[in-house]
């Protein structure tokens, strides 16, 4: 057990001295969980092997699983990728800080561990001035997945992150809600055309005139996948099925179930669900999302039932999201 400490900072002007902290925290190899504009991370030192190898204990990822390396400006990204197509700066001006990944081929200065030994990196550079002060601070880049324990709920809070983290990491700095909720986008630069490999906040259609074509989601037909992730990936303990609001009327469901409802509003139904949340916009439910999760996991129901949004384009991450947390309804 390591003692985790948890610094409050303000989400606009942290106090440097607590970042500082943090920054030491992470130049000595540590581990320190931080805000991004998506979900909070668990960072490392993604140039040293021994640090980076933390991040897969604590979580306890499959070391299968690359992690993306997070940057504090386009101009640190540049020497981290191999090679810099004029498409990667055409975006990154466009998108960055934000939440799009982009997939290029690795530096040897990142720890091999951390892309799971492959020749490609994951790199991004955040927008919230916590997770950007801390890298310039660190002064080197930061490996960081979500800062969950592998296949549980992503977080959106330090609440959350402590929950699965406590006792395995020296630090989380508090900085409040992430304002997306929903992981980046994975866009592969190193497949011709270029392809997402996680569906995200920034969709097809925004990354479209940039590229000249419409990118294809990978598997879009089936579950969205990246290398090494597992089916279930973004679980509550609580057994979560999915379904639809026909289900929740007419299927047997038990005495105690929680029930979210995602882009429809809660209908008149045969039985009242008093535990329940709507989520009615796609721009309300992505930040939302996984603290609903976490909030009807905490009730110890007997079960949770999602209704699906519908299959439309805005609803695209949030449904990739929702596949990989819950179980469709059995026969
Ligand atoms: O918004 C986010 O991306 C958050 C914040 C903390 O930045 N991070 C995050 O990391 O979601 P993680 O490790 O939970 O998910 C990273 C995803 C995985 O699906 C992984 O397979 C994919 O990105 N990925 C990372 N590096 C890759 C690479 N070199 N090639 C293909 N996929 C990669
Ligand atoms: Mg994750």
């Amino acid at each position: 057990m390591i003692r985790t400490r948890t610094l409050v900072v303000s989400p606009d002007a942290p106090d440097p001295d607590a970042i500082a902290e943090a920054a030491d925290v992470i130049r000595r190899g540590g581990l320190v969980a931080f805000a991004t504009e998506t979900v909070y991370g668990l960072g490392a030192d993604a140039t040293r092997d021994s640090a980076v190898r933390r991040i897969f204990e604590a979580k306890g990822r499959e070391s299968t699983n690359p992690l993306i390396v997070h940057l504090d400006s386009i101009e640190s990204v540049r020497p981290v990728a191999a090679v810099w197509p004029h498409l990667a700066e055409t975006l990154a001006e466009r998108f960055w800080p934000g939440p799009l990944t982009l997939v290029l081929p690795k530096t040897p200065r990142i720890a091999d561990i951390a892309t799971a030994g492959g020749p490609t990196v994951g790199l991004r550079v955040p927008r919230p001035s916590v997770a950007r002060d801390l890298i310039a601070r660190s002064r080197v880049p930061i490996a960081a997945p979500s800062a969950n324990r592998s296949t549980r709920i992503s977080p959106t809070l330090a609440r959350h992150v402590a929950k699965d983290l406590d006792g395995r990491i020296e630090m989380i700095l508090d900085s409040g809600p992430t304002a997306v909720g929903i992981e980046s986008t994975v866009l592969d630069l190193t497949s011709d055309p270029p392809i997402i490999l996680r569906p995200g906040s920034i969709t097809p259609d925004d990354l479209a005139p940039f590229l000249g074509m419409r990118p294809e989601i990978r598997g879009q037909s089936g579950l969205a996948r990246s290398p090494g992730l597992a089916t279930i990936h973004y679980a509550p303990r609580t057994i979560a099925y999915r379904g639809t609001l026909d289900d929740l009327d007419h299927r047997i469901l038990p005495e105690n179930t929680g029930v979210l409802l995602i882009g429809v509003p809660y209908p008149k139904l045969s039985r009242a669900f008093p535990h329940r949340i709507e989520l009615l916009t796609s721009d309300f439910a992505e930040p939302a999302f996984y603290d609903a999760l976490h909030r009807l996991d905490e009730l110890n129901l007997a079960a949770i039932f999602v209704v699906a949004p519908p299959d439309a384009p805005c609803w695209t991450a949030l449904r990739d999201r929702l596949i990989r947390a819950t179980q469709p309804l059995p026969k």
